[in-house]
């Protein structure tokens, strides 16, 4: 298995690119189901989570090329099995975003539960009550959640909780439905937002995506479209972290300050210097920087795939923080990870009180999901010595080569096999 070693205290500087966003590829990869026209894709990022979501559409008989650009052509011209089976699903929870699109355009759908995962229990009981709003039949049997409908009706859902594949889901669903459905309380990422604009382009109608109320008025059917996939927000915030404490200087060319205003809120006021631009940012930091206490809520407050990283930043700067996490109920994994370097943490429910310390020390730890390793990462930058991540194979979930991009930003990092 690899892992990736890291000797620490090198300030990072140069530039770097930005690429095209894992939690926008996956629910664009899906909506490549809705139409049996193709589908192109470009600035879609080299993951294994995006990989396994190819694979899960091509075993359901979608065709998938590559273009002359590096650019995905995807047609489900040929889709014959809408089923989604458990071998692939276990390993992304993202699956579950074939369900909505199945169901919308053949009528029946067999998608495997997703089960539980490391940060919590993360049920889909809101994807399927919207699915039965609008007259879908659904019967969860032996890990499985068997739908039918003859053709899905427009309906107002009201989502309880804020669900960000769930509101993508109901979205795509809805856009092959008859009448018009309203989703309220719905996720208002810019996710949701880069989806929206390419089911527009593919034909559907749909109005107030990056609000919480988005109407889709359905169609009889969707063409294929061209889409640009808009630049992964969280891989910008990691670097800007590891820019951050590490008291480096870097350009993030790609990207957008306007996708993460509150991660570079909370940057600036832990004391780095961010210039936001339309394509770029900017970053330069002297370490170490001040604690900063945060909240973490759905978009556009501060968002838990950025919690690990702060809190690593957190452990070596200067005063105290507060930490909350209000999305998921086992996100606080990486903290024993980061007392092994020599962080000074407790936890209590929900919340984290982090102290800062003058410095950490390497150490071997493990990585225990996708954000921790990011995490892992950052406090292996600034720690002194060498700090060895096992099971990184999280980090390439979502992380499209990330020991290259630090390496070209001056990081003594590398992967041993
Ligand atoms: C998405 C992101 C993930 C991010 C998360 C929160 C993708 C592919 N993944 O995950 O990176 O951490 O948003 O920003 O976009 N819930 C229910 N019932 C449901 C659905 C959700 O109770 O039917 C709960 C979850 O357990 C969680 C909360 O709602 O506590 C939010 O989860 P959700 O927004 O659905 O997360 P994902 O869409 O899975």
């Amino acid at each position: 298995m690899d892992k990736l070693l890291i000797e620490g205290g090198v300030p990072l500087a140069g530039e770097v690119s930005i690429s095209g966003a894992k939690n926008a590829a996956l629910p664009l990869l899906c909506a490549a189901l809705l139409t049996e026209k193709p589908l192109h894709l470009s600035n879609v990022p080299h993951l294994n989570d995006v990989s396994t979501m190819l694979r899960l559409l091509v075993q359901m008989g979608v065709d998938v090329t590559l273009d002359e650009k590096n650019g995905l052509v995807l047609n489900a011209g040929g889709l014959n099995k809408p089923e989604a089976p458990y071998d692939m699903v276990k390993t992304m929870r993202a699956s579950i975003l074939t369900l909505g699109p199945l169901l919308a355009r053949t009528g029946q759908a067999r998608v495997s539960l997703p089960g539980g995962c490391a940060i919590g229990a993360r049920p889909v009981d809101i994807h399927i009550r919207g699915l039965q709003a609008m007259g879908a039949e659904i019967r969860v049997e032996h890990g499985y959640v068997l739908a039918k409908a003859k053709r899905l009706r427009g309906a107002k859902i009201f989502t309880d909780l804020v669900t960000v594949t769930g509101t993508e889901n109901l979205m795509m669903a809805a856009a092959l439905a008859d009448g018009v459905t309203v989703i309220e309380n719905a996720a208002r990422e810019p996710e949701v937002m880069d989806l929206a604009n390419c089911l527009n382009a593919m034909g559907a109608k749909v109005s107030g995506a990056g609000t919480d109320t988005i109407s889709i008025e359905g169609v009889e059917r969707l063409s294929g479209a061209q889409h640009r996939i808009m630049a992964d927000r969280i891989e910008t915030g990691t670097f800007l972290v590891a820019a951050a404490v590490t008291g480096g200087r870097v350009r993030l060319n790609g990207t957008t300050g306007a996708i993460l205003d509150a991660v570079v809120e909370k940057l600036r006021e832990a004391g780095a210097r961010i210039e936001c631009f339309d394509d770029a940012i900017e970053l330069s930091a002297e370490a170490p920087l001040n604690a900063v206490s945060l909240r973490t809520a759905p978009y556009p407050a501060f968002p838990t795939d950025m919690q690990a990283q702060f809190m690593a930043l957190n452990c070596v700067a200067h005063g105290s923080a507060m930490m909350t996490e209000t999305i998921f109920e086992n996100r606080f994994m990486h903290a024993q990870e980061l007392r092994r370097l020599g962080a000074d943490i407790e936890i209590s429910g929900n919340t984290a009180m982090v102290k800062g310390v003058p410095r950490l020390d390497g150490a071997t730890v493990m990585a225990t999901d996708l954000r921790a390793s990011a995490c892992l990462v950052v406090a292996g930058l600034v720690a002194r010595g060498e700090t060895l991540i096992d099971r990184i194979y999280h980090l390439d979930r979502g992380y499209e080569h990330i020991e290259e991009k630090l390496s070209q930003l001056g990081a003594r990092i590398r992967r041993v096999h």
